[in-house]
């Protein structure tokens, strides 16, 4: 898996996306998209940002009955996105409908990796909303694991579980990683943090970087700082 920076296209609107994305005159960064962005514009914003040369992440982090997620999956492949994701915890059942629906006629389909428990969450409110009693680590592998069994090629984590995420599931098993900032930034609402070349020191495949990017002052040089750190 080729390592790359995913610049996350957290926006409300077309506009401000397209301004954003305007700035990069050269190399066109691997984009993602999430539930705001996409819940504002639609499918289309998905095919105009496809059609401007970038790879596309669409995190939409499904989580349904099997078959209900198996057709959405053949919708979003159709869209021709690079990379979707789900929640583990939908089941191993879920997570190959899921593989079954985004694969295309031709065999080829979109990387698809899975939630396991959101960085969001903590061991206290797992235990009380969700009644899952386990320590969190084990419960963060367990899913990763299942991800495995069912066929699908990574999860999102934190930097920090990235190389155990490895050790558990394969060095070519996906780590998608947020959560990270320059050594010299501002570290904002995130609470466990690594910069881009910790990261791939510790081998997450792809970094997903929002403000350190987006509300920078010159994005396009912080852009280039994080490929300069993580994939040169
Ligand atoms: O701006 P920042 O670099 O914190 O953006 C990180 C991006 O990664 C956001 O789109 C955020 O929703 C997403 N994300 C995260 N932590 C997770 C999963 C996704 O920060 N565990």
């Amino acid at each position: 898996m080729g390592k790359d920076v995913i610049i996350a296209c957290d926006f409300d609107s077309a506009e401000k996306t397209f301004a954003f994305l305007d700035k990069f005159t050269g190399r066109k960064p691997f984009v993602k998209i999430g539930m705001e962005l996409y819940y504002a514009e639609g499918p289309s914003i998905v095919r105009e940002i496809k059609k401007r040369g970038h790879k596309i992440f669409l995190d939409l982090k499904l989580h349904d009955i099997p078959n209900t997620v198996k057709k959405a999956m053949a919708v979003l492949s159709r869209l021709d996105v690079d990379m979707t994701n789900l929640h583990a915890s939908g089941t191993i059942r879920m997570m190959e409908g899921a593989l079954e629906g985004l694969t295309r006629e031709d065999g080829t389909r979109p990387i698809l990796i899975a939630v396991t428990q959101l960085t969001s969450t903590d061991q206290e409110s797992m235990e009380n909303d969700l009644m899952i009693h386990e320590p969190i680590d084990k419960v963060v592998m367990h899913y990763a694991h299942n991800a495995k069994v069912a066929g699908l090629d990574g999860v999102v984590c934190s930097p920090l579980e990235a190389g155990k995420v490895h050790e558990t599931c394969g060095k070519d098993f996906v780590t998608v990683t947020p959560g990270v900032r320059f050594a010299d930034g501002d570290i904002g609402d995130q609470k466990r943090v690594m910069t881009p070349a910790e990261a791939k020191k510790i081998g997450s495949d792809y970094i997903v970087v929002g403000r350190p990017i987006t509300a920078a002052a010159d994005p396009v040089a912080a852009y280039e700082r994080c490929i300069a750190e993580f994939v040169d």
